[in-house]
């Protein structure tokens, strides 16, 4: 019991409003949600600056960070470090690296120094089986209303992957916008899943194919046609 006291860490979870903090960033103070409310937001956490996996990765979100803006989603980076190491980092990548075809790249997007741990503990991203020091690679999606809509957790040896992280987040939306549940593997394109039957007179009613462009696989299992781009149409309309 001591031990798992001991083991435990606040995390908030989906469904849980965001937990507010002011921080310094890269690109100044931030009161975060609210500086960012109306839009989504990714707030993700790195160990350290000037380390590998990280650098590849902070790479990578500011060479795609036109694909989050699209999608109104606003990417926030937090690392464990103080400003002045952020900054010469930052400098570092712009100025020196090259790597997998990306170079010359300025991060935009507000790097929260967090020497201190403080927003890494309010977020759970600090896990201590792992390190006391270094936050694990951390990627909350968080909505308009600032609620926390989905959590993905990587360990420090593994670098994410952006194509899942922006399924993520246009799968998050295209439930929202359609009302429906994505499956397995689920991209734009592809079938959606419609709420389940309620009743069941209406799982009765699926099943005898009375819901015009629904197929059943069973009464619990039905999908229907959505279009890439009505899909798209929706998530990229402003
Ligand atoms: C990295 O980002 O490369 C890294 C950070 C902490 C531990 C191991 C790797």
């Amino acid at each position: 019991m001591e031990q798992q006291e001991q083991n435990s860490v606040n995390m908030p979870r989906i469904g849980d409003k965001a937990p507010a903090f002011t921080a310094i960033t890269t690109q100044g103070k931030i009161n975060f949600p609210t500086d960012f409310s109306g839009k989504w937001k990714i707030l993700f956490s790195h160990p350290a600056d000037f380390t590998p996996v990280c650098t590849t990765e902070f790479m990578t979100f500011a060479t795609r960070q036109k694909e989050f803006e699209a999608l109104n989603c606003q990417l926030v980076g937090l690392s464990v470090d103080g400003l002045f190491s952020h900054i010469a980092w930052l400098r570092n990548i712009k100025e020196k690296i090259d790597y997998n075809g990306m170079k010359d790249v300025e991060v935009t997007f507000p790097l929260i120094e967090d020497i201190k741990m403080e927003v890494a503990n309010k977020y759970g991203m600090i896990q201590p089986g792992d390190s006391e020091t270094k936050a694990v690679r951390a990627v909350f999606f968080i909505d308009t209303k600032d609620i926390i809509r989905a959590i993905i957790y990587y360990p420090a040896s593994l670098g994410r992957n952006f194509d899942e992280i922006l399924r993520a987040l246009k799968g998050l939306q295209t439930a929202d916008n359609f009302g429906v549940a994505l499956p397995a593997d689920w991209e734009p394109g592809k079938d959606v899943i419609v709420p389940p039957a309620g009743s069941c007179g209406a799982a009765k009613e699926r099943m005898q194919g009375k819901e015009e462009n629904v197929h059943c696989y069973d009464w619990y299992l039905c999908t229907k046609k959505l279009s890439k781009e009505t899909v798209e149409d929706a998530l990229y309309k402003s």
